[in-house]
């Protein structure tokens, strides 16, 4: 069933868990996130990127998204990623998108301020949560600018906690996205997050916090920081790494087998669905930090 990016982590606020947010910028990775949810029993939110808009059209996707998250008996958000443009976030809202994401992250404080708050009243106008984000991770989302090093290296600065009460009150936003040390992209050495900064965001925010550059991220630094308040974590990079190398190991297979066979697309595409449901599953059970299936 559809359900709002607000309800959705007022769920994770009540058992002291977080939800998963996957990208699915393919079939494959969007019947894996609603299947994962199923057989795991934990609500999840199915997102799309406006920065994958190259890979998988919004127009061919978002449909398609909305339709399997109705009729799916897990509780689905169906959520825009990283919007960087309000007339973009129109498109998904009137697909009947339950969250969207201003990004707005680059720009300067007061137009991230002013661009939030109009997000916020139009996303609300379609019954729709809004999640923005305050500080900057310094790497985008998508592609190989994405790659950074720590933080600090892709230019990183951390959410500041009294900055973010200010924002979060002007703008009326639901969650709020923030930068403590996780980056985008393959981690180049060990992730640092510093939960100090997130401790101090927590004490003076009341809204659900979200932790971009989610994946790459140890079992143990997971449950700190849903512990110190994060309730919605984005995960996209490693999954879509192993299920490259599933399809890879495919091709190896068949050619090391020198049978003469030939490689057919759809085995692929099964072997990457079947290694998404797995590693997506095993996210979303981490990621519910104890907390029983609501399912
Ligand atoms: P990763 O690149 O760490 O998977 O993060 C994805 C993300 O934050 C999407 O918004």
């Amino acid at each position: 069933m559809l359900v709002n990016l607000r309800d959705i982590c007022a769920i994770a606020e009540q058992n002291n868990m977080a939800i998963a947010s996957f990208n699915a910028p393919s079939m494959e990775a969007l019947r894996a996130t609603i299947d994962a949810a199923e057989q795991t029993g934990y609500p999840v939110i199915l997102s799309h990127a406006e920065a994958h808009e190259s890979v998988m059209p919004l127009d061919a996707m978002g449909p398609a998204m909305v339709a399997l998250a109705e009729r799916s008996s897990a509780m689905v958000c169906v959520h825009l990623d990283h919007c960087e443009h309000l007339s973009y976030m129109r498109r998904a809202l009137e697909m009947g998108f339950t969250g969207a994401m201003y990004d707005g992250s680059m720009e300067p404080y007061e137009v991230n301020l002013e661009n939030s708050a109009r997000a916020a009243a139009m996303c609300h106008s379609f019954d729709c949560g809004l999640e923005s984000e305050l500080g900057s991770m310094g790497s985008r989302e998508g592609g190989e600018s994405a790659e950074g090093g720590t933080a600090e290296e892709a230019g990183a600065v951390y959410t500041d906690s009294d900055q973010a009460r200010a924002f979060v009150k002007a703008t009326d936003l639901d969650i709020l996205a923030c930068s403590f040390g996780t980056v985008h992209g393959l981690y180049k050495g060990e992730p640092h997050l510093q939960f100090d900064v997130l401790t101090k965001i927590r004490s003076r925010v009341k809204v659900p916090l979200v932790m971009h550059g989610g994946s790459g991220v140890s079992d143990e630094d997971y449950a700190r920081a849903i512990d110190a308040g994060i309730r919605k974590i984005n995960y996209y990079t490693y999954g879509a790494k192993y299920a490259g190398d599933a399809a890879v190991s495919v091709v190896d297979g068949v050619r090391a087998s020198a049978s003469g066979k030939p490689v057919y697309w759809h085995d692929l595409t099964v072997a990457a669905y079947e290694r998404l449901v797995e590693d997506f599953s095993s996210v979303i059970k981490v990621f519910a930090n104890g907390a029983a299936p609501l399912a």
